[in-house]
């Protein structure tokens, strides 16, 4: 099986790799490694040299695409080779083709039968998910896969990483600025409080703070607003929550799923406060059970204090697969009311993962 690899030095590309390395994914397949800017330097893995990502004729050797090069070289670049006639596998990152007709969203440990069925089908296009939407389904896909579900409003508290590199390194930059105006303050036992504040907030709102990537402050912030808009004020991040999660599970009747996204200053993690209105009562060990043997990466955190701030953070999940339930418990608006928090690598199962496990599924 020859399988070509575009984008893959980007932050995105770097985890697969890093990912199909730890599992020996490479064995039985012979890798091409593409290019934007460095065609004819050394691939990695002793892969030969890297090939040109536009060269449609080198592209169509090949038996399966994966890409993290982005949304417009997917725009440009899929057409061209539906056009050359090429029958090979698509798997790709971007959003760009997630909602097109003859794609499918792919999280296996939740969708597997869409995908087998997709591929009886003759599907090619397989699509990486919404980080957020992935991530929400790994966890609560128990619930999902019981039917238990009537609608879900997800707040979500999105990590820098989701906008990009340069936003996690200017998160960074943006905190140190803040520490580094008042670290004199800071240093000073009996110096007084409001008198740091009022000079880190003079610098939230100026123009010392590195903004370009965000546009605005997010270390000592969060922002309420991803992406642009969709309609009747809803973002589109929000707007994938929905559509995604139905595509994914391939529902006959779409399971309503709305709330607000934020972006806030985790690095790598994306979390999500979920209130869940289930369509009966079912005890909470019932609703225990089926969201923590659903798949083996979900991990049930008991709802008490110490577990909660040990296991259900950005801090402690980053650069793991396991996804953390936790703060679970019936709310006072009801027994069919169920209050959750959940949490995330956004590169691994939001981005990475899901990819890595659609090659294997495609050799099996
Ligand atoms: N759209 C996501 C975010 C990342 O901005 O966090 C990619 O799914």
């Amino acid at each position: 099986m020859k399988v070509g690899l575009v984008g893959w030095r980007g932050m995105v590309g770097s985890v697969l790799m890093q990912r199909m390395q730890e599992e020996n994914d490479f064995a039985g397949i012979e890798p091409v490694f593409f290019t934007t800017s460095q065609v004819g330097q050394q691939a990695p893995l002793n892969a030969g040299t890297l090939k040109d990502a536009s060269d449609i004729a080198e592209l169509k050797k090949l038996d399966v695409i994966i890409t993290c090069q982005g949304g417009d070289y997917t725009k440009a670049v899929r057409p061209e080779l539906a056009k050359a006639g090429w029958q090979g596998y698509w798997i790709d990152a971007a959003s760009t083709l997630r909602m097109e007709k003859d794609a499918v969203i792919i999280l296996d440990p939740v969708n597997r039968n869409v995908i087998d069925q997709a591929l009886k089908n003759g599907i090619k296009d397989y699509i990486g998910g919404n980080c957020t939407v992935s991530l929400m389904l790994m966890g609560l896909g128990g619930l999902f896969r019981a039917g238990l579900v009537e609608w879900i409003s997800s707040m979500t508290y999105q990590a820098a990483s989701g906008a990009g590199a340069p936003n996690m390194r200017e998160l960074l930059c943006q905190m140190g600025v803040l520490h580094g105006s008042v670290c004199d303050h800071l240093a000073n036992p009996s110096s007084a409080i409001l008198e740091i504040d009022r000079k880190v907030t003079a610098e939230l709102r100026g123009d010392v703070l590195p903004k370009k990537e965000f546009g605005f402050a997010l270390a000592g912030n969060v922002l309420p607003w991803i992406d642009r808009e969709v309609e009747d004020g809803q973002s589109r991040e929000e707007w994938k929550g929905y559509a995604e999660t139905n595509k994914i599970l391939g529902t006959a009747n779409p399971i309503p799923v709305d709330g607000i996204c934020v972006r806030v200053g985790a690095m790598r993690c994306h979390s999500q406060a979920l209130t869940i209105k289930l369509n009966k009562d079912v005890p909470i060990g019932e609703i225990e059970e089926l969201i923590k043997n659903d798949n083996q990466w979900v991990k049930l955190v008991p709802n008490n204090k110490a577990d909660t701030l040990a296991q259900l953070t950005p801090a402690a999940i980053s650069g793991s697969l396991t996804v953390p339930v936790g703060r679970l418990r019936k709310m006072k608006m009801g027994p069919q009311y169920l209050s959750a928090f959940t949490c995330g690598d956004q590169l691994l199962w939001g981005a990475a993962e899901p990819l890595r496990r659609m090659l294997q599924i495609l050799k099996e």
